[in-house]
């Protein structure tokens, strides 16, 4: 089994294109919980150099860009990350095998210590008509099986998934396949817009490896206390 540290099983969603406000927040956060992520808002405007100052932080991170294209763009842009030394970097599943293989390989180069790299299955404000439009006739369960499966297949450490998910994936893809979830709620934090949510301890006992939470933490009036609750709910597992 894994040996990660309570604290470090949160990677906090930078859902922010404001530099100062992510660094602050880096800053603080260091050593309370696992790591920044940073996603397609953050890089955006902020880019590599605001990926790096995060890190300069002392934070893994994880770079939530999502990327989907042809292999060998896939391939370039992972290779283009690996400079700023991510902790988890992640495609699209749905770009297929050869382009996860290629994703893979580009990302082996880095050598020991290299990024892990996960895959995002179905997105989750998709559901079965969703599918449907886009020529998929499944149920959402099956594609995000389908998907992960084929990630495994193609050489990727895990996949981003919800708390719905992760049993079953856990079951058919093994104790070693990442499954990184986003959609946390302590009891005491809003919902906000997520609709099915639930606590870090849970998430981590029904199988989450890491755990993704924003706005609990980035939206607190004291954010380090807010991390440093979540960790000791999910080392006491309440
Ligand atoms: O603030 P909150 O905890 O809701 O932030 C969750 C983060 O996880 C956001 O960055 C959001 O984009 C991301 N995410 C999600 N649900 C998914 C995939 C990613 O909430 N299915």
């Amino acid at each position: 089994m894994s040996k990660i540290l309570p604290h470090e099983r949160t990677f906090v969603a930078l859902d922010t294109t404001d530099l100062a406000h992510a660094l602050s927040l880096a800053k603080s956060l260091s050593g309370h919980v696992g790591g920044m992520k940073v996603g397609k808002e953050f890089f955006t405007a902020c880019g590599p150099d605001g990926v790096r100052a995060v890190s300069d932080c002392g934070m893994p991170v994880f770079m939530d860009t999502k990327f989907h294209d042809i292999p060998n763009t896939v391939a370039g842009a992972i290779r283009a990350a690996l400079p700023l030394k991510p902790y988890i970097l992640n495609v699209h599943a749905s770009g297929g095998e050869v382009m996860m293989r290629a994703a893979a390989q580009a990302v082996a180069e880095a050598g020991e210590g290299r990024p892990l790299l996960i895959a995002i299955t179905v997105l989750t404000s998709m559901d079965e008509s969703d599918l449907q439009d886009v020529g998929v006739d499944s149920a959402v369960a099956d594609q995000v099986l389908r998907l992960a499966t084929l990630a495994q297949y193609s050489g990727l450490d895990g996949v981003v998934c919800s708390a719905r998910e992760v049993e079953d994936l856990r079951e058919h893809l093994g104790k070693d396949f990442k499954l990184v979830v986003p959609g946390i709620r302590p009891k005491w934090a809003a919902s906000d817009d997520q609709k099915r949510i639930v606590t870090p301890a849970a998430a981590v006992a029904i199988g989450a490896d890491y755990l993704v939470i924003g706005r609990p933490i980035t939206g607190a009036a004291d954010p380090v206390e807010a991390a440093d609750k979540i960790a000791a709910e999910i080392a006491a597992g309440v």
